[in-house]
This record gives C-alpha cells, structure tokens and sequence, in this order.
C-alpha cells in the first residue's frame, strides 16, 4: 500500500473523504490532456490521426485497424473477450482507449510509457502496428504504402511538412487518442457545478465509491485511476494459464498478477472487463468486488475485501459508473479514407 492508497483508505474510515468532498467537487475535474511538447494538437494532425486509426492499410495484408479492436460504440474496447489479431487470439482483452491519453503508463502491464511509443510504429518499440499477434505489419512497408496514396502524401506534407515516416504516423495517431477524454460526461458536468447532470441514485452510487465500497482507494479523482498495479483477484480465463501482469515488466514477487487501474470513464460502454475480458457486464464486477475479489489468491491487494453491500447499493453504484459515459465518444464515426 502506498501513503496515497493509505491516505484515501484513512479518508473513507475516518468520513473526512465526504464531508470534505460535498462542498468542493474540483478534486474530480478531469485535467486538461498533457500533450508532448514536440507533438502539439492541431485541428489537421487530429483529423489525419482519426483517419490513420481507422485505415486498415496500416496492417499486413490490409485486414485490420486500431479501430477494429477499439470499437467507439463499445467504449473503446474490444468486442470479444480476448483480441484477435494476426496471430488469433490473444491472451488479454482491448481495453479502452478512451482516456489513455492521461495515462503515465500503457498496457495492462504499464510496458510503454507514452501514447506514440504504444502505437508500435517507432523503431525498437513494440505494439499492435508491429506487433506480430496483431496488425503484424512491417512499418517500412507500410510507410511505402501510405506514400503512394496521394491523399495522404497531400496530408503528413499539410501537417508535418514532409512524407509518411515512423514517427509521423506515431504523433498523429496520438494526438487522435489525445482527443478521446470524457469531459461531456454527465459526471463531469455534475463535477463543474450542474447539479442534476445525475441523478439522485448516481449521486448515492458516488458516495459509496469514496466510502463504504472504497473503489476510491485505487480508482482515485480525478483520472478514477492511481496510476498503480494491483492484483484484484480476477480470474485467470482465455488461453493463457497464466498472465503474470505486471511482473512481467517490474520482476517483483509483489507484482505477480497485477494488472493497471483502469479509468472507468466510459466503462458502462464496454462489452467486457478486465485484463482478459473475464466478466461481461458490470454487475459481474461489482459482485466480484462484494465478495472480497479472490480471497484464495495470496497475492491479492489487502485492499481488496468483502463489501456486504445491500442490492440498492449495488444498484447505486452502477448507476454511478453509468453517469461517467461521454456519448461523444461511443458516436466516433469511421472518417473517408483517402
Ligand atoms: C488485434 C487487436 C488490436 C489492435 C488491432 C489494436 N489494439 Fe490496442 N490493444 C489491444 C490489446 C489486447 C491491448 C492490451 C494489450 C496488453 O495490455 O498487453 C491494447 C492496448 C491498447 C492501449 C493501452 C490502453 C491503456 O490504457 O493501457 C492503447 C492506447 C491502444 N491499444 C491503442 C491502439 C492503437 C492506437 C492501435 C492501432 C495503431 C491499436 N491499439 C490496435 C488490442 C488491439
Ligand atoms: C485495490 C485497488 C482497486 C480497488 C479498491 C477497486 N478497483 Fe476496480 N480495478 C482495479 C484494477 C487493478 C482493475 C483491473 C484488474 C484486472 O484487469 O485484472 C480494476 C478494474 C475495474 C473495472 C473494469 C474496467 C475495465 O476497463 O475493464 C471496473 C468497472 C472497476 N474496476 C470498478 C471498481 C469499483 C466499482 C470499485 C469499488 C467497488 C473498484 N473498482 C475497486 C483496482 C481496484
């Protein structure tokens, strides 16, 4: 446990989280998005991100996209429990990339450290462009590729003054993603001061999850993540007999099986849960939280423990997690593709 985790867990025994919090929401704001210094957003930049996205072009054999496992109408996820890519089936889900942009590290075991490293279009970094299981494609080639599509040699020239190069295709892609933040949620306009933005159910769910339900501990204001790695006790499905998470990246005893904190933004959207899709719907999730996640596991985060919540709070919890849906993101739209 870190003094942050200590700090929100002291916060909901002692009640200093509540009273403190109803008067003053700007704890809960979403931040402006942090964005690169050598990678600035602009209007054309976005628009060829949202394009490239979308292009199955980027991929061997032009049969898939990043949308293709991100689907908007699904909050950004994947539409099975585990990803299919080039190589079949994949040990873990898609999770969202809605809101990712804040994230200080990707994957669901924090193994890259910025938005156009994640891509897997720069050298020496792999991901879903690169990566064989996935879009498997060979980034020269399909830097050749989108060179020799006229619309897109007028675009990169438009925005980055020169050619389709690794780098290029990397920064527009991320400024894209840097777009897809839920600041229109109705949670969001409750947090900026309209007061019936949610309703009163919501506004109960909100208070169980900075109290009795202590989701706040790891989903901490304002990204409703900390950022951190925990072992919740998810069970192990899909083809895989086990996924070591974050370990695999930290080799620390402690990490073996902790995965990262996801932001729920939009989460009410999504088909499936979890680092390996292992539940379908929310009420899956807020079950496995009230029964103390798996206590059988050693390795479990001491966080995590039985929350005896009666059915009308569970009912309000969910319609918490409902309230933090922006639909601007779930109506993303396929862009024309040059
Ligand atoms: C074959 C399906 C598939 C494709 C295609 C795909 N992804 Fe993913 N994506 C995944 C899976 C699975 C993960 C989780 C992998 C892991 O954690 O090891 C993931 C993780 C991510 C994350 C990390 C989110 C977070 O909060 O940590 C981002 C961002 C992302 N993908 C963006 C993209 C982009 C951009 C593209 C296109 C260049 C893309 N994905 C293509 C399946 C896919
Ligand atoms: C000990 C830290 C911790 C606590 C407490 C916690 N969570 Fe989580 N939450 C996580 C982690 C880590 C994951 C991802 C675990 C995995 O994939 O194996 C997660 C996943 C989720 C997901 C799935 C989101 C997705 O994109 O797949 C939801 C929904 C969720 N939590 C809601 C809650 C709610 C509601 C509470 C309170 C009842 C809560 N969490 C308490 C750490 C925590």
């Amino acid at each position: 446990m870190t003094i942050r985790h200590a700090f929100w867990l002291l916060a909901i025994l002692t009640g200093v989280a509540l009273t403190a919090q109803a008067e003053d929401l700007s704890d809960w704001r979403l931040p402006p998005v942090p964005v690169p210094a050598d990678n600035p957003q602009t209007e054309e930049k976005i628009a060829l991100g949202h394009q490239l996205a979308f292009d199955t072009r980027l991929s061997k054999n032009d049969s898939i996209s990043c949308a293709g496992c991100h689907l908007p109408f699904a909050g950004g996820g994947g539409h099975t429990p585990r990803a299919f890519g080039h190589g079949g089936e994949l040990g873990r889900w898609a999770p969202t990339w809605d809101n990712a942009a804040y994230a200080e590290t990707l994957f669901w075991d924090g193994r890259a450290n910025s938005l156009e490293e994640q891509t897997g279009a720069l050298p020496g970094h792999m991901g879903p462009i690169s990566s064989p299981d996935e879009m498997a494609g060979d980034i020269q080639a399909i830097v050749k590729k989108l060179n020799a599509i006229e619309g897109y040699r007028k675009q990169f020239k438009k925005v980055f003054g020169g050619p389709a190069t690794p780098q290029n295709i990397a920064k527009a892609i991320a400024a894209f993603e840097r777009t897809l933040v839920a600041t229109q949620s109705p949670f969001q306009r409750y947090v900026r001061g309209e007061k019936d933005a949610i309703s009163e159910a919501a506004k109960r769910g909100f208070r169980l999850f900075r109290g009795k339900a202590r989701c706040i501990t790891c989903h901490a204001p304002p990204l409703l993540t900390d950022n951190g790695f925990h072992n919740i006790g998810v069970p192990q499905v899909g083809p895989l007999s086990e996924d070591v998470g974050r370990f695999a990246v930290t080799k620390d005893e402690d990490d073996l099986r902790a995965f990262k904190t996801p932001t729920l933004y939009n989460a009410a959207s999504l088909q499936f849960f979890m680092h390996d899709g292992a539940f379908a719907t929310l009420e899956e999730v807020i079950e496995h939280y009230d029964r103390g996640g798996n206590p059988k596991d050693p390795k479990q985060d001491p966080l995590i423990q039985p929350l005896r919540l009666s059915k009308q709070e569970k009912e309000d919890l969910l319609a918490f997690l409902k309230s933090l849906t922006d639909p601007r993101l779930d109506r993303i739209q396929r862009p024309r593709l040059p």
